[in-house]
């Protein structure tokens, strides 16, 4: 595949577009084993009935139908809208929140506005949220933040932070001093509440610690075990380029999804903890949640569902609910609220 490495619209548009194309490839999933080690224990006498099993919850005053979510992904490039209004039809149906991928290039693009207004628009009930990298809101006023969350009409702000990728892609800015104080700065000014997310290295309790006092409603650990973004950036490169042999060396770094929730659950933050990375079915998900994340995401098996149309999502998403159904109900738990932090059910293999 051929790399343009350039910064304007078109370059970013075709780096958007490797992404989609290389995340589906096997090599690009850190594919942990990560959960066998934790067991769910069994209840032979639940108590209740399958029917009495709910998922609804509330995210910051907003209803939804599930605990389970749609992670950031891929925005601004020709076909991305397509993409999007599969994903924000079918999650306004199921009553997922979702995000879109980075808004970066409505910051130097007014015509990328056009299509975050007109998804707005279309799927008015959606619980949507902006997405914006860490290295952007540095560099950026307040209001143009403010700016990229009021034309999607989103709920929340997501602010990622991926040093490993900025590091590796050809194209990357790896430039995050002053990054907590921007954090900061937005979480005091912005209208909406603000999330922190990884995108597939997890956080260590330092990261945590750090965290504490900017403000944050919440944190989603995004840990290591799926989607990983310095392999994809590798792959994006010939393999006698020097960033592809740096990105092999790096192919595993980061931190597990279940170590970065316990790394929230050891540390001071006390916002609301989330979970995604690697997370591949809904008993998985009732695994972290059991561990203390209050709502799960998953990206690349959405993406896959998704590029088959709606009828393929809407199966996945299910699927999904329904795995963690039957978890527990197998539990003799009814409600998601009851699950969170109930690590007496966990044992550790
Ligand atoms: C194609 C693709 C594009 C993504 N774009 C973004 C993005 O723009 N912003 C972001 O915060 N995360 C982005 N992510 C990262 C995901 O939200 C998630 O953190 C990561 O993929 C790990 O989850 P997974 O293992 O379920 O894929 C993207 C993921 C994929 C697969």
């Amino acid at each position: 595949m051929e790399v343009i490495k350039d910064s304007s619209s078109v370059g970013f548009s075709q780096r958007k577009k490797d992404h989609i194309e290389i995340s589906l490839r096997d090599e690009s999933q850190a594919s942990l084993d990560q959960f066998s080690k934790i067991q769910l224990q069994h209840n032979a006498i639940p108590e209740i009935n399958f029917a009495d099993v709910d998922l609804k919850t509330q995210v910051f005053g907003h209803s939804l139908q599930s605990p389970l979510f749609i992670s950031s992904m891929t925005l601004g490039h020709d076909g991305a809208k397509e993409l999007n209004e599969t994903l924000m039809g079918v999650s306004e149906s199921m009553g997922w929140m979702m995000g879109v991928g980075s808004q970066r290039r409505q910051l130097f693009d007014p015509q990328a506005f056009k299509e975050c207004e007109s998804l707005r628009a279309r799927y008015s009930k959606a619980v949507v949220f902006s997405n914006i990298g860490l290295s952007q809101i540095i560099d950026s006023p307040v209001a143009d933040i403010q700016a990229l969350v009021d034309s999607l009409g989103a709920k929340f702000l997501v602010v990622h932070c991926n040093p490993l990728q900025e590091a590796i892609q050809p194209e990357g800015t790896p430039q995050f001093r002053g990054g907590l104080k921007a954090l900061t700065t937005l979480c005091e000014k912005i209208n909406v509440p603000v999330v922190l997310k990884e995108t597939g290295c997890g956080l260590s309790e330092q990261t945590f610690d750090a965290l504490k006092n900017c403000g944050l409603a919440a944190v989603d650990v995004s840990g290591l075990g799926g989607t990983h973004w310095g392999r994809v950036e590798g792959l994006r490169m010939q393999s006698d380029e020097l960033g592809y042999q740096v990105a092999q060396t790096f192919a595993n770094w980061g931190i597990s999804t279940v170590d970065s929730v316990e790394n929230g659950i050891r540390s001071s933050f006390d916002g609301s903890l989330w979970a995604s990375g690697g997370v591949r079915n809904g008993l998985q998900a009732a695994k972290l949640l059991a561990l203390g994340a209050e709502r799960v995401g998953f990206a690349q098996p959405i993406l896959v569902a998704a590029l088959q149309g709606e009828g393929e999502l809407q199966k996945k998403m299910l699927q999904l609910d329904h795995e963690l159904k039957v978890a527990m109900f197998c539990l003799g738990i009814a409600d998601v609220e009851s699950l969170v932090g109930k690590r007496n059910l966990l044992r550790w293999k």
